[in-house]
């Protein structure tokens, strides 16, 4: 299966990725990256991708005349590439409805946070500002909501009371990274159906 990637920052999400299929081969993997994708320029996201001499597009909001058209020009830059799924992995922004009409229900999020709870681009912190005693991480479908769509898998993640967002961050980072190698793999592999909010991998 074709994986086109999304990213907005440091990418070890795209790098957990793409040392899967290193490690293992594509074949038994079930995918490979065949492109990687950014909502700006400059970011380690995007050197790694061209480390591993995979092609990258760059697509801004700023550059468009209209959220639209942006959304339009992901659209068409991300199906150049006729990937099966996109990962969004880190990607900091909302895909809007044209981006939705051709890659709903083959675009994955992942979100570090145990959804329903703290959405949004802040799910660390908010967690932590909460005083939850657990979060974690939630791979699961884009739909047309912030970080609403249906489910695939969470981890979880203690708090600890020395906490702060950033120790966090890393320690649900390094869940989260081992979640998304192995839900993606499972979807390429043994394909799924997604039926209402159920997530259904066979
Ligand atoms: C991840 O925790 C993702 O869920 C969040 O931003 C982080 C991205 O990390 N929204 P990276 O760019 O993959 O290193």
């Amino acid at each position: 299966k074709r994986l086109v990637v999304l990213v907005s920052g440091s990418g070890t999400n795209l790098q957990a990725l793409l040392d899967a299929v290193a490690e293992h081969g594509a074949a038994a993997y079930g995918a490979e990256v065949v492109a990687v994708g950014a909502d700006r320029t400059g970011i380690v996201g995007l050197e790694r991708a061209e480390r591993a001499g995979l092609p990258t597009f760059v697509c801004r909001v700023r550059d468009h005349a209209t959220r639209e058209e942006w959304d339009r020009a992901l659209a068409d830059a991300t199906a150049a590439y006729e990937p099966d799924l996109v990962i969004s992995a880190g990607f900091m922004k909302i895909v809007g409805k044209e981006f939705l009409a051709r890659f709903g229900g083959r675009t994955v999020n992942t979100h570090p946070a145990l959804l329903p709870s703290f959405p949004g681009a802040h799910g660390v912190r908010d967690a932590l500002a909460y005083g939850a005693k657990v979060t974690g991480c939630t791979v699961h479908f884009v739909d047309d909501g912030v970080d609403t769509g249906p489910i695939i898998a969470q981890g979880v993640v203690e708090i600890r009371a020395e906490d702060d967002e950033s120790a966090l961050h890393e320690r649900i980072k390094e869940v989260e990274r081992a979640l998304l190698v192995e839900v993606v793999g499972r979807l390429a592999r043994d394909g799924f159906s997604i039926e209402g909010r159920k997530v259904v991998i066979p």
